[in-house]
């Protein structure tokens, strides 16, 4: 076990529509931020989890670390305002001793612990990386509703979490960031700006981000078909 792990977890999840953080809803049965911590425990390489979380949600959150029973430490840290700024206070509380780190949202709920196991596997011989899947879709670039470009697929790849990352690089970078006012959606993108390489991972299909009912939906039907195949 070598890894430290942060969750993003203190967003509201506008998108759903509903009335509390998304991650505290039922998914068969569970909290989806339940089945994201599951596979993150499940997976021998992280040997310690951080969570950024909204103050107003803690005794949810610690509700369902209790439920879990953790074999591993799993302490709750405040989110900000925004991802960057969560992912940024998780950061500031990394113990000393971590030297790699990997990134995961919250609400990649399906991830499995043999991605957390791979990604971790990779992070020792990387930088920084990502995990991600090569875009299905021809992708077009839009102006208005006049299509400008149209980039080639071989070199698309959409992007997901877990990202991993040297801890001093990663750091460095959101202070950067910070600093000059720089806001992006991902952790990568701050090394990138700095001009350090980020490499892939390769990711998994299933590897959904839960933001809206549909992706609950399709989120329920992925982990059904998975049960079934664990009882044949
Ligand atoms: N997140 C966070 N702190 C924020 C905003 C988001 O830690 N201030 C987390 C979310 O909890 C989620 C992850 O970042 O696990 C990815 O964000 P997203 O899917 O956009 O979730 P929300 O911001 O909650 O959803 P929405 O954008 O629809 O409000
Ligand atoms: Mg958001």
């Amino acid at each position: 076990m070598s890894c430290h792990l942060l969750i993003p977890a203190a967003g509201s999840g506008k998108r759903m529509g509903a009335d509390r953080n998304k991650l505290l809803l039922p998914l068969l049965g569970k909290p989806i931020l339940q089945w994201t911590l599951e596979a993150a425990i499940a997976s021998e390489a992280i040997a310690w989890i951080g969570v950024m979380a909204q103050p107003a949600d803690y005794k949810d959150f610690q509700a369902i670390f209790n439920n879990i029973e953790p074999p591993k430490p799993i302490r709750l840290i405040q989110g900000g305002t925004t991802r960057q700024a969560s992912v940024f206070n998780g950061l500031l509380t990394l113990p000393p001793d971590c030297s790699h780190v990997l990134i995961h949202d919250g609400a990649r709920c399906l991830a499995t612990p043999d991605l957390f196991d791979r990604c971790d596997v990779a992070l020792q011989k990387m930088q920084g990386f990502i995990a991600a899947v090569p875009v299905k879709d021809t992708i077009k670039v839009v102006d208005g509703l006049t299509i400008i470009d149209t980039p080639n697929r071989d070199q698309l790849w959409a992007a997901q979490t877990p990202q991993g990352f040297q801890a001093d690089l990663i750091k460095n970078a959101h202070l950067t960031a910070q600093e000059l006012g720089w806001e992006v959606t991902d952790d990568a993108a701050l090394l990138e700006k700095v001009g350090l390489a980020v490499q892939i991972v390769m990711g998994e299909e299933t590897n959904l981000k839960v933001t809206t009912h549909q992706d609950l939906a399709i989120a329920e039907f992925i982990l059904k078909q998975r049960q079934i195949q664990i009882d044949e």
